[in-house]
């Protein structure tokens, strides 16, 4: 692998940081499908690849999801939204495959980072699983949710939340 490209993954982990506003226009249909590609690069326990997508651009769609959430701006105003789901049937061990989809998530927000867009990971919504997946058409025993994350370009000049002091984590080096 190529020192630029290392440099760049590196670069993009401490650069992205959540993205709850956004400019209007819409990133291209390429670039959404390019980062949801670099999700399915995630790694997966005996590389099941459990994750499913809904790629939701509509605004009829955003409308009724924004009621099922505290966010509602957030999703209202995303230029697009991706809902993340596990397909329980290529599923098998709870908590490995939401390992394998935090994973997911993680790559396309970093992907998504790398070609100027921002996302935010919306967890909140989960309280309404089950609503989102009525409006999605999705069976509700089929899938189970994990995420909605809300992609577009950045317009957010909010305090970029830290982290605590590397030592702090480390309980011990042997
Ligand atoms: C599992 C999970 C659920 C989250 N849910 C929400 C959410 O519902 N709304 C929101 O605004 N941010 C949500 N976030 C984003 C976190 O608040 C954010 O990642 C954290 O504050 C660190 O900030 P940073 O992403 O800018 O580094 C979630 C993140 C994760 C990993």
């Amino acid at each position: 692998m190529s020192e630029e490209l290392v440099t760049s993954v590196i670069k993009a982990i401490f650069e992205r940081r959540s993205i709850r506003r956004f400019r209007p226009e819409k990133p291209p249909r390429e670039d959404l499908l390019k980062i949801i590609e670099a999700g399915i690069w995630a790694p997966s326990g005996h590389n099941n690849q459990p994750w499913r997508f809904v790629v939701i651009w509509s605004e009829d769609i955003k409308e009724k999801l924004s009621k099922l959430s505290h966010y509602s701006q957030m999703i209202k105003k995303a230029p697009v939204l991706i809902g993340v789901f596990l397909e329980k049937k290529a599923m098998y061990h709870q908590i490995k495959d939401h390992q394998s989809a935090g994973a997911c998530i993680q790559n396309i927000m970093l992907a998504a980072h790398s070609l100027g867009l921002g996302t935010c990971w919306i967890g909140e919504i989960l309280r309404n699983e089950d609503r989102v997946k009525e409006i999605l058409g999705l069976h509700k025993e089929e899938y189970e949710m994990c995420a909605l994350l809300a992609v577009g370009y950045p317009d957010d000049k909010s305090k970029r939340a830290g982290r605590n002091p590397l030592s702090t984590f480390i309980l011990k080096e042997m």
